[in-house]
Parts: structure tokens; C-alpha cells; sequence
């Protein structure tokens, strides 16, 4: 794809993460953030990453901090990625369409908040659509690529060559429904963890283990339904027979989860969450998340 002019409105944990891809990727990219600290350690924070990650690191000779308006005024295609709250994501949208060109594509990196009610009140909603990414955008391959009822076919178009130039991989979600692929999936699977735990069947580490030293091991290189056609339809179907009825599916989270949260056990925040966590196991299961990572990437 020819060199773009991409903006990132959100200079957090994410956005200078895909600032940093496309940039690497070869476009010009505007950053910009409301909080002048964050805006003003971006490039540094991006050259610290690519340094770390061996790439490039003149790349971020490509990426300008700008006030928001110089920042998606000239842009081809703007990406939100600020905090994950519905009315704060429908403000900056009506602000980006007052000062983008009518033609630039806009993107939400929301988590989970319907692409639909964040563009509603758009005046070309044809342009507007999700790209979700996931943490950190440089090293996890998936960018969900999420239309709405309005999103033109154009418009997807050029988001999955982009997104697929740039070297990630991009999944096209047909219909704009909450968590879109990726969470739901995910999220399927930590209902039913959190039932086993729940249930007394076993501990938290133990759930971890069986998925680590199980079907977590083959996940990387073979999707479930790649797995069932591999097993046999009829084999997976027989399974679930006896199994669906068996495990969860509350259509709320689970009070086991939410009593945690009640009482304080936040996770790495709070020392203690399923588990207990020092500060050291901490940082141990990051350092290994992120070598993982990057090892994965260097495979690729
Ligand atoms: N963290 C993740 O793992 C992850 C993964 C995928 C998607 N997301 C989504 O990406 C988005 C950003 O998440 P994050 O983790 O980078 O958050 P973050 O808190 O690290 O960054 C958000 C940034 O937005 C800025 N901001 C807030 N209001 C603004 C405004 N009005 N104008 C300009 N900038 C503003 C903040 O100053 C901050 O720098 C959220 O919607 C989140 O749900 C996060």
C-alpha cells in the first residue's frame, strides 16, 4: 500500500503501540492525547520499543505529536484508542469528523463497546468502523476489523489492506455485536474457569495448568474448528451431548468473580485476585508473556 497519512488519537498503551506499526510500516503517523505527559514520552516510549524489539528505529522519525486538530486534519485514516468510556469516544468522534477530511476512515480501538453506538451520531457513518488490536499491538499479529450496518464495502476494504500491509493479520467481523470475535471466544473460556473454581472441582492453578499443558499447547497452530474437523463432526458432536449441558452458561458474570472484586482482591493490583501474586511472580509471569511473544513473532 502506498505511504498513508494515519493519525492516533490516544497516546496510551495501545495507541503509541500502533503508531509504532505504522509508522514501522512506513507511514507518516500523527499522535496526539489531551494529557501533555503522555503526548510528550510517546516517541520515546515508541524508539525504547523498537530498540527493545530489534526494528527499525528511525521509524519513529515518521511519527509527529500534534494537537488534535493538526493531527487528523490531513489524515487518510484516524484511529481512536483513549479510555474505554462511551460518551468520551462519541465527543472525540464528533471532534475528529469537524476537523477530518470527508473521505478519512475513522476507527474505534474499543475493547467491547458496540462499534455502532460510538459512530451513531456521525454525519458520514459510512466511513466509520472498529479496529480492534490487541496488547501490545507490535507483537500480537490480530487486528478484528468490525463494520457496522453503515460501513462501506471501500471502507472495510482499505482498513484490511492496511491493517494486512502493515503486517498484522486482519479478521473481518461482518456484524457489529458486543466483545465482536476474539473476546467472545476468550471470554467463553473464562466463564467456564471460573465455574470450575466456583464449583470446587479444582483450584486457579490448577485451571491454568490443564489449559497450559493441554489444548493451550496446540491453540497457537490449530483454531477449535480446525480441531473438530480434525477429530470428526461426529465426534464433537457425541462430546457435546454430554458436556454443554454440563458446564456454564449464566448469562451474567459469575458471583464468585464479583466477590472477589467486593472484596478487594484485584489481581497483580491488590497482590491478590484467583490467586496471591508478589511482586516478583508478577514481573516473572510478564517477563515470560512478553519473551513468549516475542519469540512467536520472531517465528512468524
Ligand atoms: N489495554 C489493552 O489491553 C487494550 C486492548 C485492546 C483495546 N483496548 C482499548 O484501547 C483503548 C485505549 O486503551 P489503553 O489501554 O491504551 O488506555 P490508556 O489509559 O493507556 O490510554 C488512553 C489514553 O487516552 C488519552 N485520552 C483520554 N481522553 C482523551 C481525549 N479526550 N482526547 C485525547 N486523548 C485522551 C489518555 O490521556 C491516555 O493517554 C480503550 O478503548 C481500550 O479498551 C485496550
Amino acid at each position: 500500500m502506498a505511504k498513508a497519512r494515519i493519525a492516533v488519537v490516544g497516546a496510551g498503551l495501545m495507541g503509541h503501540g500502533i503508531a509504532q506499526v505504522f509508522a514501522l510500516a512506513g507511514h507518516d503517523v500523527a499522535i496526539t492525547d489531551s494529557f501533555k505527559p503522555n503526548l510528550d514520552t510517546a516517541k520515546e516510549r515508541i524508539a525504547k520499543n523498537l530498540r527493545d524489539l530489534g526494528d527499525d528505529e528511525r521509524a519513529v522519525e515518521r511519527v509527529r505529536t500534534s494537537p488534535m486538530g493538526d493531527a487528523v486534519r490531513d489524515a487518510d485514516f484516524i484511529v481512536e484508542a483513549v479510555i474505554e468510556d462511551l460518551p468520551i469516544k462519541q465527543k472525540i468522534f464528533a471532534e475528529i469528523e469537524s476537523h477530518a477530511k470527508p473521505d478519512a476512515i475513522l476507527a474505534s480501538n474499543t475493547s467491547v463497546i458496540p462499534i455502532t453506538g460510538i459512530m451513531q451520531n456521525l454525519k458520514r457513518r459510512e466511513r466509520a468502523l472498529g479496529t480492534h488490536w490487541w496488547n501490545p499491538p507490535y507483537l500480537v499479529p490480530l487486528v478484528e476489523v468490525i463494520e457496522t450496518q453503515w460501513t462501506s464495502p471501500e471502507a472495510v476494504a482499505f482498513t484490511m489492506k492496511l491493517h494486512g500491509d502493515a503486517g498484522k493479520k486482519p479478521a473481518h467481523v461482518k456484524k457489529d455485536v458486543p466483545g465482536f470475535i476474539g473476546n467472545r471466544l476468550q471470554h467463553a473460556l473464562w466463564r467456564e474457569a471460573i465455574s470450575l473454581v466456583e464449583n470446587g472441582i479444582c483450584d486457579a492453578e490448577t485451571v491454568d495448568a490443564v489449559i497450559k499443558a493441554a489444548f493451550g499447547r496446540r491453540l497457537a497452530v490449530l483454531g477449535p474448528l480446525e480441531n473438530a474437523d480434525m477429530v470428526g463432526t461426529d465426534l464433537t458432536l457425541a462430546i457435546h451431548k454430554t458436556v454443554l449441558p454440563a458446564i456454564d452458561s449464566r448469562p451474567g458474570p459469575s458471583p464468585y468473580l464479583e466477590k472477589l472484586v467486593k472484596d478487594g482482591k484485584l489481581g497483580f493490583k491488590s497482590g491478590e485476585g484467583f490467586r496471591k501474586w508478589s511482586p516478583e511472580q508478577q514481573q516473572e509471569l510478564r517477563t515470560k508473556v512478553l519473551q513468549h511473544l516475542k519469540q512467536a513473532r520472531a517465528r512468524d
